[in-house]
């Protein structure tokens, strides 16, 4: 079977640079960005003015989208959907927050499940999300659960979203991270918990450059 690295935790953790730098590290590699896929899937049923709430309409968008990502950095990053580039309006904090509440429904989850398995191929995956080592890939080889403090986390972002030219202030912010969080922990189906065996790396006051030599050593075993 397929090698799958799972790497799990809330919003503005730095799974992206962890992951992307997995997909650099082990040549071939893919790389599953499952938050992107739930930001997409909101962003699409805003836009066609389907209720949010009505969780069926918005799981019958799924399997129609189609999606591709290009560029391997946070940088060179484009998002295309149906050939549109969505790239901007996708990492939009505004978006963020539709797609945690879509993502509370099972039919949402269920509509991406399959989505995100075709993922899976040779010679690897790096899948980075909520629940990737708890549901999409229980049989992950390697399980990461990052986490770090909201006040950090909202630091995190703030100088992420401004690097890509979107505005942002810190104490709303912060708020939108903590309300994500509570949302993302507390709801019934595929709450964001570490999956059994997990690998735990607290990141609060890591630089960068110590997150990935952590990372390095789980690779290593
Ligand atoms: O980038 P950030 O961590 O802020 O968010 P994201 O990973 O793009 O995910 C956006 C939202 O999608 C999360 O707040 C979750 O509610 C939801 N999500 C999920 O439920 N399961 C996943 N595997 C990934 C994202």
């Amino acid at each position: 079977t397929i090698p799958v690295i799972a790497v799990d935790g809330p919003s503005g953790v730095g799974k992206g640079l962890v992951t992307r730098w997995l997909a650099q590290r082990l040549p071939g590699w893919h790389r599953l960005d499952s938050g992107a896929l739930y930001r997409i899937l909101a962003l699409s049923a805003h836009r066609r003015g389907v209720d949010l709430h009505e969780a069926r309409a918005v799981a019958g968008l799924a399997p129609r989208l189609d999606i591709r990502f290009e560029g391997a950095s946070e940088d060179d990053e484009r998002i295309l959907v149906d050939g549109e580039n969505w790239t901007h309006d996708v990492r939009r904090e505004s978006t963020g927050a539709l797609a945690s509440k879509i993502a509370a429904a099972p039919e949402v989850r269920a509509a991406l499940l399959q989505r995100q398995h075709d993922f899976r191929q040779a010679p690897g995956l790096i899948a980075d999300g909520r629940d990737m080592g708890t549901v999409v890939f229980p049989d992950a080889a390697l399980k990461i659960f990052m986490d770090a403090s909201p006040e950090e986390r909202a630091q995190r972002r703030l100088k992420q979203l401004s690097a890509k030219g979107i505005q942002a202030t810190l104490a709303p912010l912060c708020e939108e991270i903590r309300a994500r969080d509570e949302r993302d922990r507390n709801r019934p189906i595929a709450p964001l918990k570490p999956a059994e065996h997990a690998e735990v790396v607290d990141t609060t006051g890591l630089s960068p450059e110590a997150v990935i030599a952590r990372v390095e050593e789980l690779v290593q075993r």
